[in-house]
């Protein structure tokens, strides 16, 4: 993955994101991780495009948001919430195939085993035709990824997606994620797992009061500063 990010700035009452610069190449899974408030999820939205920067300039795999259509963009990527937003009138299987056929116009029968396969691969083939009030949160939310996947995406965002889960669909959840990694995804999540970043992400963004304090591959078992010290502490992981 591919990632420029200079001088980004963002308000909303107060400052949220203070002159955010990153320049990450050749890492295929980011962490971001801070206190709740410090910007995580500000800054995975502005990574997004769903949100306009104030200033300052973000690319991501050569693409510039904010110059020319941010759609193209958007196709290349998916999100995964806290919380499934799935189609609560569909099935699992029908919330994927849906979505193939109407955006990305795909035949059918392959748009149906597309569906299959994502749904078997992260164990949901017993659940695949009922809805998701029918299925456990964490059951629902392997299937939210399960349509993070579908299109392709070259990256998928996922903002803490085991937040709404008790600990052991939490484990079921970040267990398929992991067996993702080889997928060839690349991925960047905020997360409050921090065993989790630990095992999946190749690269850790550490951030305090909308300014990243400290970056690289291995911050987490050797950090230098003593404020992500004292996090690290206190999280837990
Ligand atoms: N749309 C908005 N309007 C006004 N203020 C906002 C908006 N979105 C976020 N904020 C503020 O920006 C700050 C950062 O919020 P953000 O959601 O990015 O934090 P976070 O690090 O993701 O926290 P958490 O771990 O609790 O999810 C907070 O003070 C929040 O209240
Ligand atoms: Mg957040």
């Amino acid at each position: 993955m591919d990632i420029k990010i200079n001088n980004l700035r963002k308000s909303y009452d107060q400052v949220v994101l203070d002159d955010i610069s990153l320049n990450i190449s050749s890492y295929k899974s980011i962490a971001i991780i801070g206190q709740s408030g410090c910007g995580k999820s500000t800054l995975l939205r502005m990574m997004t495009g769903i949100e306009e920067v104030d200033s300052g300039k973000i690319e991501f795999n050569k693409h510039e948001l904010g110059i020319g259509d941010i759609r193209a963009y958007q196709k290349s990527i998916s999100m995964v919430f806290q919380k499934h937003n799935l189609f609560p009138h569909l099935t699992l299987k029908d919330n994927i195939t849906m979505i193939l056929d109407k955006i990305y116009k795909m035949d059918n029968q392959l748009a149906d085993k597309k569906a299959v396969d994502l749904l078997s691969s992260l164990q949901l083939e017993d659940h695949m035709h009922k809805k998701p009030d029918q299925v456990s949160g964490g059951q629902a939310q392997r299937a939210s990824i399960a349509r993070a996947l579908a299109t392709d995406p070259e990256i998928i965002f996922m903002d803490e997606p085991t937040a709404a889960l008790d600990p052991i669909l939490t484990r079921e959840v970040l267990e398929s994620v992991k067996a993702l990694k080889s997928s060839g995804t690349q991925f960047v999540f905020v997360t409050h797992e921090l065993g989790f970043a630990r095992e999946f992400a190749d690269y850790v963004v550490f951030m305090e009061e909308g300014k990243i304090v400290e970056e690289g591959p291995h911050i987490l078992q050797r950090p230098s500063s003593d404020v992500l010290k004292h996090f690290l502490e206190n999280e837990r992981g």
